[in-house]
């Protein structure tokens, strides 16, 4: 592997034990899959933030490399945590789970990590330029990073993308290289695709067939209602289940049923703007219905009972936040309702007003986390959701029976507690 007389130094300690670490983490995967160079990245966002999955012994591990003088080069954030991070109490977690999960906190602030926990940076202005190098590491915000903004990063492990931040560099392998990302599936969808919900099914039905390939919509942009502007950067008004919110869902879907990356959409996303991105050897899938994509997605018993209907997976923008306190305005949820979503979005929506609306329904616009990675597992039984991503994992991470829909059945779950196909 080639690499610059600084990336040199680096690896022979001059820069600390810690740099020492991290390049040697780099340089290592950076064999492993055959690259020839190292590449400087521009941002950052570290993965297994919640306790739940990091345990003592990932704490111990954190506390180790930030003694060894770990400090981050380029800007980096976190996933969600486990717990809102202010309102811990409030939301019931335990103190014998809130206690390691600040340390952890602490640790990567040692570091000199952002404590934003969100798994939509590009909601809070994080967002990479076009082509820029990266190593992020939640799925959907790498999908979304190389999709909808044209940036480039492999979906990182936790270690991998701190050590990423620690040395400023990623071994140029997989979607970095130009040659990776065209398309390697043709997908032509033959029905409708309209609200967040029926993104999530397309992308959970395409996830499941392409698996670890690249998708190429080749008509979707004529299968939607509505402007499918090009995307440059993310753009929300308020109450519009906007273009963003929209390749969101299908990104997290794909990455969730399979381990989708990156995908492209003729005449939409960055990279396929000017015409074809597709490899010559490459197949095709064709799409004619969502129906069992919304059927697959809601799983377990016969229940029609719902105890929590959850939004904001990912994250919610502020007019996901917004879109729930018009509706909450005057009423009175029956199950629990949460909204998930970055401190940063909740900031803004409790200046718009929109906070005190939904609790005043009996709804929560919880920071920093989420569902799947909070310690809420056995409080809650059976849950609705519109999110694709968050309707695979509820079952296998938490126990719960999951009823998928759009936002209109959700409506309805809030107000009586019950589903209705
Ligand atoms: Fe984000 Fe949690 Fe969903 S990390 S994508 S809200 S499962």
């Amino acid at each position: 592997m080639r690499l610059t007389p600084k990336e040199r130094a680096m690896l022979a300690g001059e820069q600390g034990p810690g740099v020492q670490k991290a390049i040697e983490i780099v340089v290592a995967l950076g064999r492993i899959y055959g690259a020839e160079e190292l590449v400087p990245v521009e941002s950052v966002q570290v993965a297994g933030v919640s306790y739940k999955n990091l345990g003592r012994a990932g704490l111990g591990f954190l506390h180790e490399w930030a003694q060894d003088d770990g400090r981050v080069r380029v800007p980096t954030c976190l996933n969600p945590a486990g717990m809102d991070l202010r309102r811990w109490k409030e939301l019931g977690i335990d103190e014998g789970f809130a206690r390691p999960q600040l340390q952890v906190i602490k640790a990567f602030a040692a570091m000199g990590i952002d404590a934003t926990c969100t798994c939509t940076p590009y909601h809070i202005g994080q967002v990479p330029s076009l082509g820029a190098h990266l190593a992020w590491a939640e799925s959907s915000a790498v999908s979304f990073a190389n999709s909808a903004l044209g940036a480039r990063t492999n979906r990182e492990g936790g270690p991998s993308a701190l050590a990423a931040a620690i040395s400023g560099r990623t071994a140029k392998y997989g979607l970095h290289c130009e040659e990776n990302r065209l398309g390697s599936v043709e997908v032509v969808v033959n029905c409708p695709v309209e609200e967040v919900a029926d993104w999530g099914a397309l992308g959970y039905l395409v996830g499941k067939q392409v698996q670890n390939g690249v998708p190429f919509f080749s008509d979707l942009g004529n299968r939607t209602a509505g402007e499918l502007e090009l995307v440059s950067r993310p753009d929300d008004s308020p109450f519009s289940s906007s273009l963003t919110d929209r390749l969101k869902a299908l990104g997290a879907a794909m990455a969730a049923s399979g381990a989708v990356a990156l995908y492209h959409i003729r005449g939409v996303t960055p990279e396929a703007r000017a015409g074809d991105m597709l490899r010559p050897d490459h197949t095709t899938v064709v799409i004619d219905s969502l129906e069992s994509g919304y059927e697959a997605l809601s799983q377990g018993g016969a229940t029609t009972e719902i105890d929590l209907v959850w939004l904001g997976c990912p994250h919610a923008s502020l007019p996901q936040v917004a879109r729930l306190a018009a509706f909450a305005e005057g009423k009175r949820f029956l199950p629990d309702v949460w909204i998930t979503t970055s401190r940063h979005v909740r900031r803004q929506a409790k200046d718009a007003g929109h906070v005190a609306a939904i609790e005043a329904a009996g709804g929560e616009v919880v920071a920093d986390t989420c569902v799947v990675v909070a310690p809420v597992g056995g409080r809650y039984h059976t849950m609705a959701t519109e999110s694709a991503k968050g309707a695979c994992y509820a079952p296998s991470y938490l126990g719960m029976d999951v009823r998928y829909g759009n936002w209109e059945q959700l409506q309805r779950v809030m107000l009586t507690g019950r589903w209705e196909a």
